[in-house]
């Protein structure tokens, strides 16, 4: 297909490396650097566009492709509290929208594996925690994974209301804490404390090939439908 790339740091790279590799036609490629406006997606015939930017472009990136009738993938983090008026956008304008915090395969395992496990120890008188690591140049924290894990968790645990940063919340919390280290593509780990033992689980993701290749089969999945999706649709889990 013909794709559109709109942000081309380390995710966008990466994106089309695999796009390529998967036969796709890079049509077009939206960075602030390349100093390309996204009104040229229309004009290069994009038929999709993986969206990977900041917090601030992604709304307003997503909504051009929407309104434009061009499907959009997007993993960018941090920008969720306008989520559900895109989503609305989106429906009202019959467009196909993808969204994941994390499109590793892997870590969608690891979403149903955390849910479980907090069922599991909801009877439990645990504490539980979520740390996330990642390189240090990620705008935001904590991690879009580390906030889905911790909804995961909030759904099926009632000892928490809310989640916050740790140091930052209240009893009702359920702390997370963000570690910045070099080179790190992402880590996460949930661990659930008693006076008596620990029970922990983590996924440490190895590179960013996994995120990329989730984002490039979720275009190629969306191409022909309508709706916003994520995941959970594509994966059937
Ligand atoms: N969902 C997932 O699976 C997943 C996985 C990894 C990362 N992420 C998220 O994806 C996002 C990008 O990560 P990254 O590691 O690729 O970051 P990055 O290396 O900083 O790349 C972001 C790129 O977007 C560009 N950009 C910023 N505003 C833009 C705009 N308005 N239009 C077009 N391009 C724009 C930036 O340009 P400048 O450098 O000139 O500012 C930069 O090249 C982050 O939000 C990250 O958390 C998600």
């Amino acid at each position: 297909m013909n794709l559109a790339i709109i942000g081309y740091g380390k995710m966008g790279k990466t994106i089309e490396k695999i796009a390529l590799d998967r036969g796709h036609k890079i049509v077009a490629k939206i960075d602030k650097l390349q100093n390309n406006d996204i009104s040229i997606l229309t004009e290069k015939g994009a038929e999709a566009a993986i969206e990977f930017t900041e917090p601030s472009s992604a709304f307003e990136n997503l909504k051009y492709c929407i309104e434009n009738k061009i499907p959009v993938v997007s993993g960018t983090t941090g920008w969720l509290d306008k989520y559900d008026a895109l989503s609305e956008i989106c429906q009202q304008e019959k467009g196909a929208f993808f969204y994941a915090s994390n499109f590793s395969v892997g870590v969608n395992l690891f979403f149903k594996l955390n849910k479980l496990l907090a069922e599991l120890m909801a009877q439990h008188n645990y504490t539980a925690k979520i740390e996330e690591t990642h390189h240090t140049q990620k705008k935001d924290a904590p991690s879009g994974t580390a906030i889905t894990l911790a909804q995961g968790i909030l759904q099926r645990n009632k000892q928490y209301e809310k989640w916050a940063l740790k140091d930052k919340g209240d009893e009702n919390s359920l702390p997370i804490e963000a570690f910045r280290v070099n080179d790190v593509p992402g880590t996460h780990e949930i661990t659930y404390h008693s006076e008596i033992d620990d029970i922990s689980i983590k996924h440490t993701a190895h590179s960013r090939e996994g995120f990329a290749l989730g984002a490039v089969i979720a275009a190629e999945w969306l191409l022909g439908k309508t709706g916003v999706f994520g995941m959970q649709d594509m994966l059937k889990l």
